[in-house]
């Protein structure tokens, strides 16, 4: 699915103002609607791909205020939303919105977690917003236009070894994605420097994107949680991908400065056969 980070567009850094600014407004107040529902996040949690995976009366609240924002201003602009299904649109514009990325953190109280929304355009992502509301750190892209964390340039740490690599990885929902997922770290964790684990797609990439991580990868993604932040991590001088030079998607996120991206997907690859569970790394 690599149309969604890669590529160019006519709306480039100059072209992506509009969206970005919508962006970074309904961003702002969803996050602001996401801490002033924070203390019914537990009374108000159910749960949808699994038995572990949760959403509250909040993810739903940010997202239709977020999609109402988009209508008001876009009437015929495409939506795809975590918690919504799809709005089909007219123009050729497609946002891509994770209302709480960090679902999980967010009902424990633990303050990473953040709303995501990205704009595409004729296949190609041009603008990322990640605002973690907690924290009031605010990531913003436009291809071509750069990267920002509060409005000051960011950039992905350049020339790590993958022996000195800071990583961040995440796990989804399912127990059995989950088993093969740790037998593939087994094999990763002796050969980098160390691995975190924060609980949030969008700020693993946006810690990529201003040199927090070194590198960051990920299995089982959805649009929704890695659009903005991979925008983020190729403005900000990094690389997002596959495996075997693949375009980067649900099967497989890898993001970190150029070399240091290949030798990861080398190093995943290897894994993966050592541990036997070549099957699920680069499934969907
Ligand atoms: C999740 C988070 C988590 C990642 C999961 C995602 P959600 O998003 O980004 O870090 O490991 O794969 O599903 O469900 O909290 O929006």
């Amino acid at each position: 699915m690599s149309s969604h980070v890669s590529g160019s567009s006519s709306h480039d850094a100059a072209g992506g103002a509009e969206f970005l600014e919508l962006a970074v407004t309904l961003a702002r107040t969803a996050g602001a609607t996401a801490v002033a529902m924070r203390p019914d996040a537990i009374g108000t949690t159910t749960t949808k791909s699994s038995d572990t995976d949760p959403v509250t009366a909040a993810d739903k609240a940010a997202e239709q205020l977020i999609v109402d924002g988009i209508l008001a201003a876009r009437p015929n602009d495409a939506i795809v939303g975590e918690e919504g299904g799809g709005i089909a649109g007219t123009t050729g514009v497609s946002w891509f919105v994770d209302p709480i990325d960090g679902t999980a953190n967010y009902v424990y109280g633990i303050p990473i977690y953040a709303v995501s929304i990205a704009v595409e355009v004729d296949g190609s992502v041009v603008v990322g917003v990640v605002y973690n509301p907690e924290s009031d750190e605010l990531f913003t892209a436009r291809r071509r236009g750069g990267a920002f964390r509060n409005g000051e340039p960011i950039r992905v740490n350049a020339d790590v070894p993958l022996a000195k690599a800071l990583m961040g990885t995440g796990f989804g929902y399912k127990p059995e994605d989950r088993a093969v997922d740790g037998a593939v770290i087994a094999e990763l964790l002796p050969k980098i420097r160390d691995l975190r684990r924060l609980g949030s797609a969008a700020l693993d990439l946006c810690a990529v994107a201003m040199g927090r991580f070194d590198a960051y990868f990920e299995t089982g993604l959805h649009v929704w949680d890695y659009a903005a932040g991979a925008l983020l991590v190729e403005e900000a001088g990094g690389q997002c991908c596959g495996l075997d030079g693949s375009t980067p998607g649900p099967e497989m996120m890898i993001a970190a400065h150029s070399p240091l991206a290949n030798d990861l997907a080398g190093a995943l690859k290897l894994a993966a056969e050592t541990a036997s569970v070549e099957g699920r790394v680069g499934r969907d």
